[in-house]
């Protein structure tokens, strides 16, 4: 597996594969990979001769600077994690690299970014658009993926390809989960052992939720319920339960007759944050 830091030998590889004929996957990452990221690179696999994975904690989209110092960062064991799956080439840039001026421009996406993540992560969305089109730039793959356990990030950056008009098709991949259900995430490596024995749930309020708005009942009920549950769990807090119409986010009061419907939970295990969702 080749390993770059700096971009431009980074693009002559990626020249070198195009103009031999090869489709090229990317998989943005901010490291600490677990074996959803794998995944990411395994659908990759699967579609293009060439899966180049990135590496990069990307400062401009932490709206809480603590968040940003204590994110986790394992790169030997991620290099060799992505060696083993077969990944052809990791981009691991410093941020100077990547960020060779301060950053002047923000992105808006209207209603996308103002509901869930973006009421409670102001500029996240902006930050995450704009290192996603740098990765676009820099790499002009074929296919990019993305998790579905960052729905709205999904949505954000599928709006983002079509709108400027990346020549790109994009993917996203179900939310690999631990034996009992917790989302996988990078966070997760914070957690205390308390902590992660209670993490789980924010999956148990969610699949409750799914099942009752399934039998019908009122999403007003099931908001309140799902608040109680998590905030009866020892250390664990909401922060908002939503349901919503998958595609533009508008958030539903009712779910009879509503198209594709997502439900995003969003809350703190002490002061570390999580977000996961189930389509209904
Ligand atoms: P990060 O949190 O490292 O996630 C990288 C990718 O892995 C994202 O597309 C995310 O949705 C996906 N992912 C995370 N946990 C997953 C899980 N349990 N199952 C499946 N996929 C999962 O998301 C980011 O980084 C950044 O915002 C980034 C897009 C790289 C821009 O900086």
């Amino acid at each position: 597996m080749e390993i770059f830091k700096q971009i431009a030998p980074f693009k002559a590889f990626l020249k070198g594969a195009k103009l031999a004929g090869k489709t090229v996957g990317l998989v943005p990452t901010m490291g600490a990979l677990h074996k959803g990221h794998i995944s990411l690179v395994e659908a990759s696999k699967t579609q293009n001769s060439v899966t180049v994975a990135t590496i990069f904690v990307n400062p401009t989209q932490f709206n809480n600077p603590e968040d940003l110092k204590k994110y986790p960062k394992t790169l030997d064991k991620d290099v060799a994690l992505l060696e083993k799956v077969g990944c052809d080439a990791v981009f691991c840039p410093e941020t100077e690299e990547m960020y060779d001026q301060p950053s002047r421009l923000k992105f808006d996406f209207g209603h996308l970014d103002k509901v869930m993540e973006g009421q409670f992560r102001p500029g996240h969305f902006s930050g995450v658009a704009l290192v996603v089109s740098k990765l676009f730039n820099i790499v002009e793959p074929h296919h990019a993926y993305f998790g579905q356990k960052d729905w709205q990030q999904f949505a954000v950056i599928k709006t983002l390809v079509e709108e400027l008009k990346f020549g790109l098709e994009l993917h996203f991949v179900p939310t690999m989960r631990e034996a009992d259900g917790l989302a996988m995430s990078s966070r997760n490596l914070r957690l205390d052992e308390h902590q992660r024995a209670h993490a789980t749930i924010f999956y148990k309020a969610l699949s409750y939720a799914r099942e009752a708005l399934r039998s019908g009942q009122a999403v007003a009920e099931v908001k309140q319920r799902v608040r109680s549950m998590v905030d009866q769990e020892p250390g664990m807090r909401l922060e908002y339960f939503e349901a919503t119409d998958s595609k533009n986010l508008t958030v539903l009061d009712n779910v009879k007759d509503a198209g594709h419907v997502i439900l995003c939970i969003a809350g703190h295990a002490g002061e570390i944050r999580l977000i996961d969702n189930l389509f209904l």
